[in-house]
């Protein structure tokens, strides 16, 4: 077994570009991954095809510590195929979070749902209870909680509001995070995954979806693999019109080498994480991702909300991080601002009631995070941050 070995940081024609420019986001790859990808590569076919997928399925599983895990092409697929295990249609409607990536949505409409947008709590970021309990109506078919940064959303409150209507946990950015003992993804009916590039576990692009019920994971199975099941392979037969939502081999051995890195992967954002707060500390007005008791959170990515006080928009804040060859961020748009989403009138209500989505996103940006930062980066970044809000908090 060759032994983690970390490649150049810095791959040399970005160095010619700009060379001291921070990355906001990135994966940690060693010599581990491109050996189990070579070994895939050399043996992978014939009676061996997809083994590498079969085994990161069952290793993911066993991290968890859950039934079955299905490997996926991206976390938009695995989102897609949790609507369409949960039979999700044309007519209903599914709550999710405003604070998120497009993509937790957007399966929502390759349904034929509505997305209705949930505000978030203020201090976790994620879902709130009392405005999912606004939101439910007798045509919600499924609440989408989402892990945002690496955060939880209180997933008691939210079960006890949500109450039979099934959950899906999209924990695409907190694989490894934990809420009272148990892993974020298990936390629903059905847990997705992203691998994309920028995740704390990457196979550049991949995700997985999990479930401990047998009847979900059966239907996931099928719907991934165009109808069929491994009793209709050798035949050709599929009892039904599906998708072709698969992993290749080659991705599923880089993820294996990624997930039995896992600890070191979240060590080093944990690390990351703390050489912020430890800089930041004494800036007033500015806060980080929460900490409460019995949640691991991940930090997926650090995110700074920054005091109204401060007259900074995150557009101005991403545009002074710029000028200093710092890439960053903003918090995610509400999803009820987006163009995309205009057509909804849910959107249109919601643009008028979350107001907590809207006013953090405002004012609030993502630090540059990727696995490759160094301490002395992270000096940098917080120098950057000092200079911009100290001659405001004079003034003031
Ligand atoms: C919260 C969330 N959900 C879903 C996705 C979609 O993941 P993928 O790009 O693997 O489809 C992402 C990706 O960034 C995400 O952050």
């Amino acid at each position: 077994m060759i032994e983690p070995k970390t490649l150049p940081e810095v791959d040399e024609r970005d160095a010619v570009r700009e060379p001291d420019r921070i990355p906001v986001a990135g994966p940690w790859v060693t010599d581990l991954e491109v050996q189990y990808v070579a070994e895939a590569a050399a043996n992978d076919w014939y009676t061996h095809a997809g083994e590498s997928v079969g085994r990161f399925e069952t290793e993911f599983a066993g991290y968890l510590g859950t039934g079955s895990a299905s490997a996926v092409p991206h976390c938009t697929s695995a989102l897609h195929l949790a609507m369409l295990a949960l039979d999700v249609g044309p007519g209903d409607e599914v709550i999710v979070p405003e604070s998120t990536w497009v993509a937790t949505a957007a399966p929502i409409t390759y349904v034929g749902a509505t997305p209705v947008f949930a505000d978030i709590d203020a201090d976790t970021w994620c879902l709130s209870t009392e405005s999912l309990a606004r939101c439910v109506s007798t045509r919600t078919a499924a609440v989408v909680t989402v892990d945002l940064y690496g955060g939880i959303p209180d997933m008691a409150a939210v079960r006890s509001v949500a109450g039979r209507i099934p959950i899906i946990e999209d924990a695409a950015q907190a694989i490894g995070g934990k809420l009272h003992g148990r892993f974020a993804g298990t936390l629903g009916d059905i847990g997705t995954f992203s691998f994309h590039g920028t995740k704390t576990l990457t196979t550049g692009e991949g995700g997985m979806v999990v479930t401990d019920r047998g009847d979900l994971a059966e239907r996931i199975q099928r719907l991934r693999d165009h109808g069929r099941t491994p009793s209709d392979h050798r035949y050709f037969t599929t009892e039904e019109l599906a998708y072709k939502y698969r992993m290749s081999s080659l991705q599923a051995a880089f993820g294996r080498a990624q997930l039995s890195r896992i600890d070191e992967l979240l060590d080093k954002k944990r690390q990351i994480f703390e050489w912020y707060e430890e800089r930041l500390a004494d800036v007033p007005g500015v806060d980080l991702n929460h900490r409460r008791d019995g949640l691991t959170n991940t930090f997926w990515m650090v995110t700074a909300v920054v005091d109204s006080d401060y007259r900074l928009t995150a557009r101005r804040l991403m545009e002074l991080f710029d000028l200093h060859s710092v890439d960053t961020r903003p918090f995610l748009p509400p999803l009820s601002s987006l163009p995309a989403f205009a057509r909804y009138q849910t959107a249109v209500t919601a643009a008028r009631r979350n107001k907590t989505a809207y006013d953090i996103a405002a004012r609030s940006i993502n630090l540059p995070s990727a696995l490759m930062l160094t301490e002395e980066q992270v000096d940098r970044v917080c120098d950057v941050l000092h200079t911009i809000l100290r001659p405001r908090k004079e003034r003031s």
